[in-house]
């Protein structure tokens, strides 16, 4: 079950994990629907009152967050195994500032809910552990599209009897700026164009599952996006596509460990920029249609790495593959552009012996033969990705604090870890 009796998807107390290290991995394993596609599918649930189905909803606590958000606003929740259906008669048009401040991606309600209600307020998310992350470009785009933004104790208020189609420029892609204002255009007056669109693949399965409920979007992956406003959307059943950085995890899980694995249900093309580094790095990929091939055997080759907007490499990566750099014969660089403080894994990679040295925004990571297992604490949900893969290529054992993070975005870790042969432990 998703949504737990607490209504959070899962325990909140800190739980850890446990991994006894050096253990090759090798086998198979299936990636789960992306957590960063199905967050704003389901926010864009609510611009219908018909009724929405969701297949392979993935068992982590960001979608269990969300759904229990869109329920105490009054959805119809329903849930059959991994299948969510949602019905949006009538809802509330503030959702609970406690369950709101658990995670930032609920802005992505303001944009739905604005332009279904003609009236929104919500609070404002708050820096996160990766660093500031302004609203601006989503409350730029709101409006531009004519509605009234203000801000009282903490929330912001929006208001527009009818958005109406823009231009709209964003200064930078952010994703989730591109996503909340899709959402807002497509019940709009008139037709609306973003410029400089973010181009991630996530944003191509929400106009996707848009278009499948009636709207009207072309140019999603693209950096314009035409989205004409349509009266109304209908019934849907949708599919989110496989998670690109649940995947990249596991690869680089298995290049740390010097091991060999099958990883199904993927998308090849979404993984070009981390499959590209790793081969740089001395890893074979073979890649299928929909599955791939990795395996490691020759010495870990140190690279560099700089963090862009897709198609460049991933923020969401970039924990990972310092873990992974640490164990290089070399000296690694990684620069990280998108967040302002984002290298909150390293004083973590210390603890077990990585030597990192940070220089504002850059890391050089001076690889080493071996790491050793220590008790480390996951601050952030890639961060704690980053620790279990330097623990399961460790000597000895490894406690990572902090799992509430992790279980964040990453369904049943342990146990596709373990079925790959690790030795993990949840407590
Ligand atoms: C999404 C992803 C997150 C990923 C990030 C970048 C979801 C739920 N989360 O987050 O996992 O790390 O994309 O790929 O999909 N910014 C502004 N003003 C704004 C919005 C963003 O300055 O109004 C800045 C942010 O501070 C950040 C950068 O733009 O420095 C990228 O943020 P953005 O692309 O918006 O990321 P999110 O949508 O928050």
């Amino acid at each position: 079950m998703i949504i737990k009796k607490n209504g959070l998807g899962g325990d909140d107390r800190a739980l850890e994990i446990i991994i006894q290290g050096k253990k090759k991995l090798n086998g198979e394993i299936e990636i789960s629907s992306s957590k960063n596609a199905i967050l704003p599918i389901i926010a864009a649930s609510i611009l219908t009152d018909e009724k929405i189905i969701i297949n392979k909803v993935p068992d982590i606590k960001d979608v269990a967050i969300i759904t229990q958000i869109i329920k105490e606003l009054g959805s119809q929740v329903e849930q059959k195994e991994k299948q969510l259906l949602f019905q949006n008669i009538a809802l509330e048009n503030y959702p609970p500032y406690e369950l709101v401040r658990q995670m930032r991606a609920s802005f992505l309600l303001m944009g739905p809910l604005l332009t279904r209600y003609g009236n929104v307020r919500l609070s404002l998310p708050g820096g996160c552990a990766i660093g500031n992350r302004p609203i601006d470009l989503h409350l730029k785009g709101f409006h531009a599209m004519g509605a009234d933004i203000s801000f009282r104790g903490g929330d912001v208020i929006a208001r527009a009897k009818q958005l109406k189609g823009q231009h709209i420029y964003l200064d930078y892609p952010s994703v989730g700026a591109t996503e909340n204002i899709i959402m807002a255009a497509i019940l709009a007056e008139g037709t609306t164009y973003i410029e400089n669109a973010a181009l991630e693949p996530e944003i191509v399965d929400l106009a996707n599952f848009i278009n499948k409920m009636g709207g009207i979007i072309s140019g999603a992956g693209s950096n314009v996006i035409k989205i004409q406003g349509v009266k109304k959307l209908y019934a849907a059943e949708y599919t989110p596509i496989p998670d690109r950085i649940e995947a990249g995890t596991y690869m680089l899980a298995v290049a740390a460990s010097g091991g060999q694995a099958l990883i199904k249900n993927i998308i090849p093309e979404h993984l070009k920029a981390i499959s590209a580094k790793l081969e740089e790095s001395g890893a074979e990929i073979i890649e299928g249609n929909n599955h791939l091939i990795i395996k490691r055997e020759a010495n870990i080759k140190p690279i560099y790495i700089k963090t862009l907007p897709y198609p460049g490499f991933p923020t969401d990566m970039q924990a990972q593959f310092m873990a992974y750099l640490s164990y290089a014969n070399g000296s690694s660089v990684i620069s990280e552009s998108v967040f302002e403080n984002r290298f909150m894994h390293v004083q973590e990679l210390l603890r077990m012996g990585a030597d990192i040295k940070i220089e504002g925004k850059t890391a050089i990571i001076k690889g080493k033969k071996e790491l050793t297992g220590a008790h480390v604490h996951a601050t952030d949900l890639r961060a704690g990705a980053a620790l279990i893969i330097a623990g399961l290529a460790a000597n000895g054992k490894t406690i990572v604090s902090g799992n509430e993070h992790i279980r964040r975005g990453y369904e049943n870790i342990s146990q596709k870890l373990n079925a790959l042969g690790a030795n993990i432990q949840e407590l």
